[in-house]
This record gives C-alpha cells, sequence and structure tokens, in this order.
C-alpha cells in the first residue's frame, strides 16, 4: 500500500492584516447575514463577492421548511453573479456567519455542495477564487478553493 498526504495552504489572518478590498467585503459579508432567511436554523450567512468588473454580489442563505430547497448563502450569491454577469470571473469570496445575535467567533467554511460549485466557478473562468472565511477572532483565506478540496470531481474527472 501506498499512502498520499494532502495538504492545504491556510492563511490565518486578523482583520488588520487583510486589505482594505478585503476588509470591505468581509464587513459586506457580515452586514449581508442581517438579510438571510434562516428561521430554521437560526443560522444567519452571508456571502460577498468581488467581480472582476469591480460589481460586488451578496448572497445569504435561504432556507425552507422543506429544508433540502433551501440554499446556501455562497451559491446564492454566485449563481446570481454568473446569473447577471455570465462572462465576468469571481476573484475573491468572502463568507462570515451569526447566530444568537452575534457573528461566529471561529470561521465559516463553506459546505461540500458549494466548494463543488466554487470550483465550477473557478474552473468556467480559468480564475481561482480567492476565499475568506471570517469569524470575529480570526479569518482563514484561501487562494483556491482547491485547497478545501484538493480530490475533485470536475469535467476532467468525466472524460474518464
Ligand atoms: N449555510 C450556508 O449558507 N453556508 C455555509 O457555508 C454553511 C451553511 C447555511 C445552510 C443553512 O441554511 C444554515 O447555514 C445551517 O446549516
Amino acid at each position: 500500500m501506498n499512502e498520499r498526504i494532502v495538504s492545504a495552504k491556510i492563511q490565518v489572518y486578523t482583520l488588520e492584516e487583510l486589505s482594505e478590498i478585503e476588509k470591505n467585503l468581509i464587513k459586506l459579508a457580515q452586514e449581508a447575514t442581517e438579510r438571510a432567511y434562516a428561521p430554521y436554523s437560526k443560522f444567519q450567512v452571508g456571502a460577498a463577492a468581488l467581480l472582476a468588473n469591480g460589481e460586488i454580489i451578496t448572497g445569504t442563505n435561504q432556507e425552507n421548511a422543506a429544508y433540502p430547497s433551501g440554499l446556501c448563502a455562497e451559491r446564492v450569491a454566485l449563481f446570481f453573479a454568473n446569473s447577471q454577469f455570465p462572462n465576468t470571473d469571481v476573484q475573491i469570496l468572502a463568507i462570515a456567519a451569526q447566530t444568537g445575535g452575534h457573528f461566529t467567533t471561529e470561521c465559516t467554511a463553506p459546505c461540500g455542495a458549494c466548494r463543488q460549485v466554487i470550483l465550477e466557478t473557478e474552473n468556467r473562468y480559468n480564475t481561482p477564487i480567492r476565499i475568506l472565511m471570517a469569524g470575529s477572532e480570526v479569518i482563514y483565506g484561501v487562494d483556491s478553493i482547491k485547497e478545501l478540496l484538493p480530490l475533485h470531481f470536475d469535467k476532467s474527472s468525466l472524460i474518464g
């Protein structure tokens, strides 16, 4: 048997260490959490995507009494961005969450389904997406979703 060790390069920041553009995206993601529709989980997520044309698109989680019909904030933001600006790549995606009236202290990392959609967006535009996962005490950053989804399934997998 052989083993392959897969590692991820995750940057750990305080807010002050980020650029003004990145700080602003986190602020917008945090503000977006207020617009989440999360009556079931009470976990309100906001995402803010910076596009190559300078547009910033925010999204929030949208829950449903039929639970699987809901959608995460990241996919709401990316699907809207790709619908409105189908020829424009996404450069940075910031994610924040609040529950119980305050922002989570730890960062919120995208769920598996959102990782897959972020990967598709990277591949579609052939541009890595920087992801900032904000907690109130720590911010994690990665330069591509491939850090969070190292062994992935994409269009190259379909060729066999
Ligand atoms: N959620 C997101 O919107 N993004 C994430 O990265 C993690 C989870 C949502 C889905 C659901 O509405 C709630 O948070 C609790 O899982």
